[in-house]
């Protein structure tokens, strides 16, 4: 850290008040001088340095406790910048990919000699993005340096998608914290790999699998996005392999038909320890119920569900009364339901619970 102590800067997402630009000066100062600033992205609050500045970068592990093996994305603000930091002769994915971009997307190809091993973790690739979010991109521009940047939460606990959840985290680990509200999206950036003939999702996130489809063709998903690693598997992207985003409660997803996932819930809601994470309507009987609705949105609006997920997994954390959780899972993988499925996997540490099973369990025994 170069300050003091830790300074909050409040700017508007879309940079309209003419002191904003005064905000972001004074924090992209703070990174050329190879300080820390956490920063608003469209996805999750970024905690970023100069990617350049090889002391800067180790600072970021430090402040996340993050392990050394989980290599870093590099925000640039255009997307001809790319190609100063990665490989990008003859993809014919990143060329068309380039175009979609500014996006909440990072895609991974060879790395130049200009990134370090500490950026990328020794690994050959670098994960380049190039965010959506106005107050990221000018930051970026204003620093005149690629910013290393991963989620600016404490490694293990659920990304930030507001300023609160970064001041949480970081006060007294970083510089400056650019508060620009809440994040759009709520997870994040879709990581896909340009690195081998077919893209590979390694990540899922706002870009879907099916957009990636409609405009690449062929796309593979990584094993590792829906499944558990087996002993001794290496994950393509390092990230995977960690815990993250677990609250402190044990967490039971629920799967199943609409039907019998709200059986399943209302019934666990009769214990006053129980805390459920569901889609509006979903309970609308709560007589009997002693347990506490999280609400996630509307179910036919499932962006909202991604961008209420972490925070309402940080809530729990808050609520010294609830014991256990449950969260309803979407009915399908579609669309960013992909994303809510991975998230939610690697919180609850792949414990899914199957309501019709449950059910007819039930049905035979009464
Ligand atoms: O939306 C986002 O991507 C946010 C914002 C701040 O841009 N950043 C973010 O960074 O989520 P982080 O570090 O929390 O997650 C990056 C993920 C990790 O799972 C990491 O292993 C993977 O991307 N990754 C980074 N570089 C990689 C590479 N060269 N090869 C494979 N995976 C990589
Ligand atoms: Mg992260």
């Amino acid at each position: 850290m170069l300050l003091q102590q830790t300074k909050v800067l409040t700017v508007s997402p879309d940079l309209s008040n003419p002191r904003d630009i005064d905000s972001l000066k004074f924090a992209a100062e703070i990174i050329k001088r190879g300080g820390l600033v956490a920063f608003p992205t469209e996805t999750v609050y970024g905690l970023g340095a100069n990617a350049l500045d090889e002391n800067a970068v180790k600072s970021i592990f430090t402040a996340k406790g993050r392990p050394q093996d989980n290599p870093l994305i590099v925000h640039v603000s255009t997307p001809d910048d790319i190609s100063l930091y990665a490989n990008t002769q003859n993809n014919k994915a990143f060329d068309i990919l380039k175009d979609e971009m500014p996006a909440p997307l990072t895609v991974i190809l060879p790395k130049k000699e200009n990134i370090s091993d500490t950026v990328s973790a020794n690994l050959d690739s670098v994960g380049m993005r190039v965010p959506v979010s106005k107050v990221a991109r000018k930051l970026i521009s204003l620093a005149g340096v690629p910013i290393a940047a991963p989620s600016a939460n404490l490694s293990g606990k659920p990304s930030p998608t507001c300023a609160r959840h970064v001041i949480d985290d970081m006060t007294g680990r970083v510089d400056v914290i650019i508060d620009a509200g809440n994040s759009l999206v709520g997870v994040e950036s879709t990581v896909l790999s340009l690195c081998t003939d077919i893209p590979e999702i390694l990540r899922p996130g706002g870009f879907t699998l099916e957009m990636l489809q409609r405009l690449l063709g062929k796309v593979n998903v990584s094993d590792a996005v829906l499944e558990k690693l087996k002993e001794g598997q290496t994950a393509a992207s390092p990230g995977m392999k960690y815990r993250h985003y677990a609250p402190n409660v044990p967490l039971t997803l629920v799967k199943g038909t609409r039907e019998n996932v709200k059986k399943y819930l209302y019934d666990a809601l009769r214990n006053k320890d129980c805390a459920v994470m569901c889609c509006d309507g979903l309970i609308e009987n709560t007589d009997n119920v002693k347990g506490i609705i999280l609400s996630l949105g509307d179910s036919e609006r499932l962006e909202g569900y991604a961008s209420l997920l972490f925070d309402t997994l940080r809530r729990l954390d808050e609520m010294p009364q609830i014991k256990e959780a449950f969260a309803a899972l979407p009915e399908d993988t579609q669309g960013i339901s992909l994303a809510i499925y991975n998230r939610m996997l690697r919180a609850s540490g792949f414990n899914v619970a199957d309501a019709d099973v449950a059910c007819a369990i039930t049905e035979v025994l009464s």
